[in-house]
This record gives structure tokens, sequence and C-alpha cells, in this order.
């Protein structure tokens, strides 16, 4: 049955990776930053001791970078477990719309409780979330307020800065498991948090929640969100060759399938909503079957529609849907952290 419904879709077949990441760059999110020439973090003084009832300290860093020869700093909060004798803890970055922590999408204290590390930062202190690209991180890139057509658009930029935090917990030593490091996010910034780890290996596992179009699902045959929809309300995620694809999805050269078929041979778990038919379930649900064949283990589910409460986790590509409306709840965090641990 699903063999059926994925044939109806006309997806382009899957190629190897460089080719993939080479198409999503040039055609959708733009070139990724340049690495930092380079990069250094200072500890702040407003560091939370004994947060989390005493298990963790939460510090805030700033992060340094000298990029193109111009330097640019943001801030990130890294919670980190204080027993040091359970070993290396595995960490969440995660990729957060708000400084808060906790924050709405953040159970921290859950998140720690449950024996892992958390790097967050807030997307807006990197670059506002708009048309302007004199701020922040767009500043630095196109100094002169030109962005080719293929130019980083502000998804690539928020996904750079997630592998920045990475580079800060490179720097903690024997703390941090770096072979079981997850990025995170919801919605634009599920989109951003499968760029992320599909541009960088280091992650071992990516979350997309709630990520819908020009994310987690397939364009072709998708019901709510259509590319014509968002370039129109965000082009500047973009970069401006996407824009031809509006009302055009059966001209890409590519689906959504070609971002989690990147991250192959990592994993990849994406979670949807019930009542979020605005990202459309089904279509993020067949885009984890078509990207199947690019990992060792592809989606593991039986040959049917899924159903709201199903969850597929044993295979290095994993979906759920739970009930509820669009939304970072504490029961996405609880199955992506079941989905971790099922694979370290
Ligand atoms: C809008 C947009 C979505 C996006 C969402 C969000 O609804 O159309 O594509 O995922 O915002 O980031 O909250």
């Amino acid at each position: 049955m699903l063999k059926e419904m994925l044939a109806s879709r006309n997806l382009p077949a899957l190629k190897p990776r460089d080719e993939m990441l080479g198409i999503l760059q040039r055609e959708v999110y733009g070139f990724l930053p340049p690495k930092p020439d380079d990069i250094s973090f200072t500890q702040e003084k407003d560091i939370i001791r004994r947060f989390c009832a005493g298990k963790a300290n939460c510090d805030r860093i700033t992060v340094n970078c000298r990029v193109d020869g111009r330097e640019f700093s943001f801030p990130i909060l890294a919670t980190i477990p204080n027993d040091r004798t359970k070993g290396k803890y595995p960490l969440f970055i995660h990729i957060n719309f708000r400084p808060d922590n906790p924050d709405r999408y953040m159970p921290t204290e859950e998140i720690i409780d449950n024996g892992f590390a958390l790097i967050s930062l807030c997307y807006e202190d990197v670059t506002s979330d708009d048309g302007d690209f004199t701020n922040g991180l767009a500043g630095i890139l196109f100094p002169d307020g030109k962005r080719p057509a293929d130019g980083a658009g502000k998804i690539a930029m928020w996904a750079w800065a997630a592998q920045r935090a990475l580079d800060y917990a490179e720097t903690l030593g024997d703390t941090i498991d770096l072979d079981r490091v997850c990025v995170c996010g919801h919605s634009r910034l599920g989109k951003t948090a499968l760029f992320t780890a599909a541009t960088d290996p280091r992650f071992a596992f990516a979350y997309s929640n709630g990520a819908g179009c020009s994310g987690a699902a397939i364009q072709r045959g998708k019901t709510g969100e259509t590319v014509a929809d968002i370039v129109d309300r965000f082009p500047f995620w973009f970069c401006e060759n996407y824009y031809k694809y509006a009302n055009n999805e059966d001209k890409m050269p590519f689906d959504q399938h070609y971002l989690i078929a990147s991250i192959a041979p990592r994993r990849v778990f994406v979670g949807s909503a019930e009542e979020d038919a605005w990202a459309d379930p089904l279509s993020e649900f067949l885009s984890s079957v078509a990207a199947s064949p690019a990992f060792e283990k592809g989606i593991v589910c039986p040959d049917r529609v899924p159903e709201t409460g199903d969850r597929f986790p044993e295979g290095d590509v994993g979906w759920q849907i739970r009930p509820g409306v669009h939304y970072f709840s504490r029961l996405d965090w609880q199955r992506l952290i079941e989905f971790i641990k099922l694979h370290s």
C-alpha cells in the first residue's frame, strides 16, 4: 500500500548524499555559511549554579567567531548535569524560539533527569526572523546587502549557529558523549534542525518536530502549506533560487525526502501532530518512508496509513504522531529520548 501511495507522488529518485546536499543548498536553503576562521568561547558571569534542584549548572556562553575577517558573536545556554560519576552525557542542541531556560518547548529538568546534557540557543540572537539581511550573521555574510541567488537564507544561518554550539560542546572534554549529539527544533526550527544535521556529520541524531513544508514533508501531493505559501510569507528563510518552484513543485529536481536522506547513515526522527494539517503529517511520514533506502535500516512500520499514536522508532529513520496541535510538547521530547536510548 505505501509503495503505491509513494508512486503516486512521483518523487525524484534518491542520489548520493553530496549530490542531494548540493541541490538542496543551491535550490532551497542557500549554501551554508563558511566555517569561522577563528572561534572562542567566553563564559559569562550570569551562571545559574545548582539549577534543576541542584542537579545541573546552567552556563551562559558567548560564542565569538571571525567569519570572512569580520567579528560576530551570539549567546548559548549550556545546562550540564553535575554528577561526574555517570560517564559522558549524550547531548541535545535545541534551536529554540526564545532565550528561556526552561521554556515551554524545552522541559529542561526532565531532559536532565533522563541523563542528557542540553545546549540551547535562541535563533533570533543569530539573525532576525525577517527579510532584514543587515543584522547579525546576515550582515556579516552580505556586508554590501547583496545576496546571490544561492546565498544563505535565514534557515542556513540558524543551522550554522547550531553547528557552532557543537564546536563549544567539543571543548567540554569528557563531560559530553560526542557520539550521541542530537540537534532538534520545532517548526521553522525543525526545518533548521534537519538542515543542520544534513550539512554536519558530527551530529549523530536529528529530530524535527512539526517541520512540514520545506522541512520534513514531501511537497509533491502535499496538503496544507505549499511552496507558494511559504515563499510568499517567509522568502527570507530560503535562497532566491527556491522562489521559482512556487506552484511549480513538479519541476523541482528534488523533494524533501532528500533532506532526510542526506542525514544517512546517521539517524533521524520525525515528529508530527494529528491536528497539524498545515504541516501535513501524512506527507512527513511518506517523506520518511521515501528517504529510508538511504539508511542501513529504514523506517520499520506496517504497510498502512498511520494512525494517531503510532510511533516507529526502530529504524535509523523513525516517525511518530501524537494527538494535539502544532507544539513541541513533553510527549515529543519523551519519544525523542526513547528513540535515542533505543539506538545507543
Ligand atoms: C508558519 C509557516 C510554517 C512554519 C511555522 C513555524 O506556520 O507557514 O512553515 O513551520 O510558521 O515555524 O511556526
